[in-house]
């Protein structure tokens, strides 16, 4: 049985072969390939069986790197991930901070890649936010939060998307925010550095 299941469902060869089928075959021959599989006894939905092919084998191949993935919803996310069997390199200032407070992005991404491989997914989660009028705003605090949620992005897309280029192969994932699309008189610097996020990743496309 199991040596039915290996050269079957778990055959990239006829996975990936009934993906083609189904998504880039000619016309004729993708109907056929879509009646056959709606004629199955078990009725498959054929998005689902789709996502499933596209998944299937290559998620133990994906390295992500997750900017803030110690806490909140970065730490979320990786806990996700990681159940899916995606390996994750978590770029954070705690714990420990004294390594990546010392060592520049460049410096990191060089170890991560050393380490782990080439990166294929890029979280760019780490965000700070906090409330003060835009009189309030210090200019160390300014630095800080333009740093953390906005300018961060340009250092780790230029560390990583090189590679994902060559690869052909890569995602980009931004934390946003309902900040993105309007701000409120607390939390200018916020908003901006969100709004700003989201232009940068419409940027990538
Ligand atoms: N929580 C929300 O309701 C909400 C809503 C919209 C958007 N967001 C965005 O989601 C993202 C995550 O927010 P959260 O609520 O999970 O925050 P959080 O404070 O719970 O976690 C943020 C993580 O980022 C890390 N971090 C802070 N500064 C860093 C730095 N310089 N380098 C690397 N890591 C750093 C922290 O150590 C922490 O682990 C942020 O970009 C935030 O703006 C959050």
């Amino acid at each position: 049985m199991a040596s039915i299941i290996k050269y079957t469902a778990l055959n990239p060869v006829v996975t990936g072969g009934l993906l083609y089928a189904l998504t880039r075959a000619p016309v004729d021959i993708r109907e056929k390939a879509i009646a056959a599989v709606s004629s199955l006894p078990y009725a498959v939905e054929l998005t689902t069986l789709i996502r499933t092919l596209k998944c299937h084998g290559c998620v133990e191949r994906e390295l992500c790197v997750m900017t803030g993935g110690s806490g909140g919803l970065g730490q979320i996310a990786t806990r996700h991930l990681i159940k899916k069997g995606v390996r994750v390199a978590i770029l954070d200032i705690a714990p420990p901070p004294t390594e990546l407070l010392n060592s520049s992005v460049k410096e990191i991404a060089d170890q991560v890649k050393k380490e782990h491989g080439t990166v294929s997914i890029l979280c760019n989660n780490a965000g700070i936010g906090r409330t003060n009028l835009i009189t309030e705003a210090t200019d160390a605090n300014l630095d800080k939060i333009f740093k953390i949620n906005l300018i961060s992005h340009w250092y780790t897309v230029r560390e990583f998307l090189p590679d994902m280029i060559r690869a052909k192969k890569g995602h980009i994932i931004s934390t946003a925010s309902m900040a993105s699309y309007t701000t409120c008189a607390g939390m200018v610097d916020y908003c901006v550095t969100k709004a700003g996020a989201q232009a940068f990743t419409d940027g990538m496309e």
